[in-house]
């Protein structure tokens, strides 16, 4: 038995506050009785429909891609261009976590579970992501500082973040730099460097929680491991 909005999630239709939310809107029957009671537990012997649909337990899916540039991060796209889904052969319900800019490359996990998805994307929840950079310019020590500690973007400060100079390139005036956030918001790394006006020239995400890209080449994919989902139910539900 579980509650019916965890199981709708887990059958893939949509976050778990989401399904609250059908339910409450009363789109949601069981065994031909519209329930709005959030307390209301079924199996998976009883018959569950929402807007009138059957919906049903699916296999859970865990994919890590290498995201290559110049795709889009989204299940589809209004102007035909491909997308990251189109990436991966095994394409039934699966959707990005979070977002990757069209020109940023690097790791992306892609489900169809919307409860571990929900869980990494909350803004409550601080996942770490870590990024390579080629930025224009040096970075100078102060900067790296105030990019660490914090700095005030669309009138709010970016959390706490690590950064890291791998490489100066004095000739050409580019540095290379590792930068460690555990926020998400839209093209937040772009917008922390030109805060400095160090424009982000080439970005890569090279690591997502406790994962990362050892032995991928670009636009390649890969299942996670059962061992690798239950650690990262444990790492987020330890945030
Ligand atoms: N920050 C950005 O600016 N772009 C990304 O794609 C990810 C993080």
């Amino acid at each position: 038995m579980e509650r019916l909005q965890k199981y709708l999630a887990s059958c893939g239709v949509d976050s778990r506050r989401k399904c609250e939310e059908l339910i409450l809107s009363g789109k949601v029957k069981v065994n031909g009785i519209v329930i709005k009671d959030l307390g209301t537990k079924v199996t998976e012997k009883d018959e569950v429909l929402v807007n009138n649909i059957k919906v049903e337990k699916q296999e859970k899916l865990y994919y890590l891609l290498y995201k290559p540039e110049k795709i889009i991060c989204s299940v589809k796209d209004e102007k035909g261009r491909k997308t990251v889904i189109d990436l991966i052969e095994e394409k039934e319900k699966i959707f990005p976590v979070g977002r990757l800019d069209y020109d940023t490359s690097g790791l992306l996990l892609l489900t169809n579970d919307g409860e571990l998805s929900n869980m990494l994307t909350h803004p409550k929840k601080n996942v770490k992501k870590t990024y390579y950079a080629k930025i224009e310019g040096i970075l100078l020590p102060n900067e790296i500082k105030a990019l660490e500690n914090g700095i005030i973007l669309d009138g709010k400060k970016t959390k706490k973040a690590d950064v890291k100079v791998r490489k100066i390139d004095k000739r050409n005036n580019k540095s290379y730099v590792e930068i460690t956030i555990s926020e998400g918001r839209n093209h937040q790394v772009k917008n922390m460097f030109n805060y400095f006006n160090h424009k982000v020239l080439k970005l890569k995400r090279i690591q997502y929680a406790f994962l990362d890209l050892k032995g991928m080449n670009i636009g390649e994919y890969r299942s996670l491991s059962i061992k690798e989902v239950k650690k990262l139910y444990n790492y987020v539900n330890n945030l």
